[in-house]
């Protein structure tokens, strides 16, 4: 071979082969499904899947046979039902083709209607004869090959290869001639075999396209509430390695009214999952900017503002509860009572790192003396709060919870003279603690949920930290009421 056409094959092997679904899109939730997770959905589609191919009616098989000593004759084998399907052992593995499904030593069971007809010169009377059989179809096996790619952001589900093998068939009839017993199983043992592999296959590929169907009908966004979803988009190609899916998803949060421009963020961290106890079904990393984006949302939804009008102290909402910290405010406004503005001055800011989920919150605090109808501005206090986060599983949901680390204030401005804020300060802590506090994990408490597929829910799931990414890894079950099955029968 000439060393050119040697250097082209080689450099021909690096040339992505599928370059044109490259995709530009970031990816913020990276979903790895270990080869434990693969296992899992293996099992549940064996055992859900191909055990309700049955009953599966197969054609009637028709043919004239040659016997010795009696002549042509006429066999129809007719109702030919499979009525089980036994899958001792499968397994699954992911590779560079596609996703290879196999079982072995699948054996399967029949029923089936015989006739025969023949006429001789000895009777001038055609003779037939008809009875039950039964057929056992011994060491089958299936090979399947599932591509899996990305078509316009959904999981497109495609079969690849399907294979279906039988190794040996055992018939067993009700009734009937002796000779016939040989003459049938000459005759049809092949045909049998492959009218079962003919049928299975059929159904399996039904199956899959079914399948497929409902991965493309997967919702591209996951409603969080009112206001927001999370973009589950997927944004490239699953990645398969040799034991393992790697699905890459948008994972921002967006807003429900389309009015909010997007904001463009960047990916910090390499996409990667790695769960320290590798037999997790499931590792999900979610990017810092996921939690971002959720606060830049609200933010703009201008979900981050109130008016304080109750506290549990409520003598802090009435200048008289104010005479001896801010005296003038009790001299200009005896007695009247207030509330407090309450404002985000910018979306909180949320960094995560090893040991910590830190989120920084920058508030303006509006004191309002309410005289008559009126509502009087008096003074502004800045607040900034440091709070740390902690991360919990609730179902599927991510839910999490703050406290307050410490807060340092300002007064921004005031027209009632200069305010003492050591002395403000107490009360400033009871409002965090007693108003946005408890505001702030009502809300976080709830979370919001992680692309898991309908029917499914997380179990004995890990939480860790690491720099700029929290990650879930988890079991998953399958919740029985969901019927996997109706994907399968008509
Ligand atoms: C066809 O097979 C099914 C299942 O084995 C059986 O219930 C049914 O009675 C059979 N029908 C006829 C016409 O033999
Ligand atoms: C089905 O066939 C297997 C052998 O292939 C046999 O062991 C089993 O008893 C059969 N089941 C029924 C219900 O006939
Ligand atoms: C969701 O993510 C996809 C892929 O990144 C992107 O093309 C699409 O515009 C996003 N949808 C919204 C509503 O932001
Ligand atoms: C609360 O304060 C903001 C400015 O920080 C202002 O725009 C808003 O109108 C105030 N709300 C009420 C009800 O006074």
């Amino acid at each position: 071979m000439s060393p050119t056409i040697y250097l082209l094959l080689i450099f021909s092997l690096f040339i992505p082969s599928q370059s044109h679904i490259q995709s530009t899109d970031q990816s913020f939730i990276s979903v790895l499904i270990s080869q434990n997770g693969l296992d899992f959905l293996k099992d549940l589609l064996v055992t859900k899947a191909i055990s309700s191919l049955t009953p599966l009616k197969v054609p009637r098989i028709e043919k004239t046979v040659k016997i010795p000593f009696v002549g042509n004759v006429h066999f129809v084998l007719s109702n030919i039902t499979i009525y089980q399907v036994d899958v001792p052992s499968s397994y699954v593995k992911p590779g560079d083709t596609g996703i290879a499904i196999v079982t072995s030593g699948t054996t399967c069971n029949l029923s089936m209607n015989w006739h025969y007809s023949y006429s001789t010169w000895l009777v001038p009377v055609t003779i037939s004869d008809s009875g039950h059989a039964s057929v056992q179809v011994e060491g089958m096996e299936i090979g399947l090959t599932l591509g899996l790619e990305n078509q316009g952001g959904a999981l497109k589900l495609s079969l690849m290869k399907c294979d279906c093998h039988v190794k040996d068939i055992s018939i067993i009839l009700e009734g009937g001639a002796s000779w016939l017993y040989q003459g049938m199983v000459d005759a049809f043992e092949g045909k049998i075999g492959s009218a079962v592999e003919t049928a299975i296959t059929k159904k399996l590929k039904e199956g899959i396209s079914k399948l497929d169907a409902l991965l493309q009908g997967l919702p591209k966004e996951i409603s969080v509430d009112d206001v927001a979803s999370l973009n589950v988009t997927f944004v490239s190609d699953p990645s398969l390695s040799s034991s393992s899916i790697g699905l890459e998803i948008n994972g921002l949060f967006t807003g429900k009214k389309r009015d909010t421009f997007p904001n463009y963020y960047h990916k910090i961290s390499q996409p990667s999952v790695s769960c320290t106890d590798p037999s997790k079904m499931l590792g999900i990393s979610l990017e810092e900017v996921v939690f971002n984006s959720a606060s830049t949302l609200y933010f703009n939804a201008e979900f981050m503002q109130w008016i304080v009008d109750k506290v549990p102290d409520q003598s802090l909402l009435n200048t008289a509860g104010w005479r001896f910290i801010v005296p003038q405010l009790y001299k200009k406004y005896p007695n009247d009572d207030m509330n407090m503005n309450i404002s985000l001055s910018s979306p909180p800011v949320v960094k995560i790192s090893s040991h910590n989920i830190d989120a920084t919150v920058y508030a303006d605090l509006i004191i309002d003396v309410l005289e008559a109808s009126d509502v009087i501005p008096v003074a502004c206090i800045s607040l900034e709060i440091h709070a740390s986060g902690s991360v919990k599983i609730s179902r599927n949901n991510l839910a999490g919870s703050v406290k307050v680390d410490d807060f340092s204030m300002s007064l921004k401005w005031s027209k009632i003279g200069n305010l003492h804020m050591y002395l403000i300060q107490p009360v400033m802590w009871t409002v965090i603690e007693t108003v946005f506090l408890p505001y702030a994990n009502l809300h976080l408490g709830k979370g919001f949920p992680l692309p898991i597929i309908h029917g499914f829910t997380l179990q004995d799931a890990q939480i860790m930290c690491s720099n700029s990414k929290i990650m879930v890894c988890s079991d998953v079950a399958f919740a029985e009421s969901y019927d996997l099955r109706l994907l399968f029968v008509h």
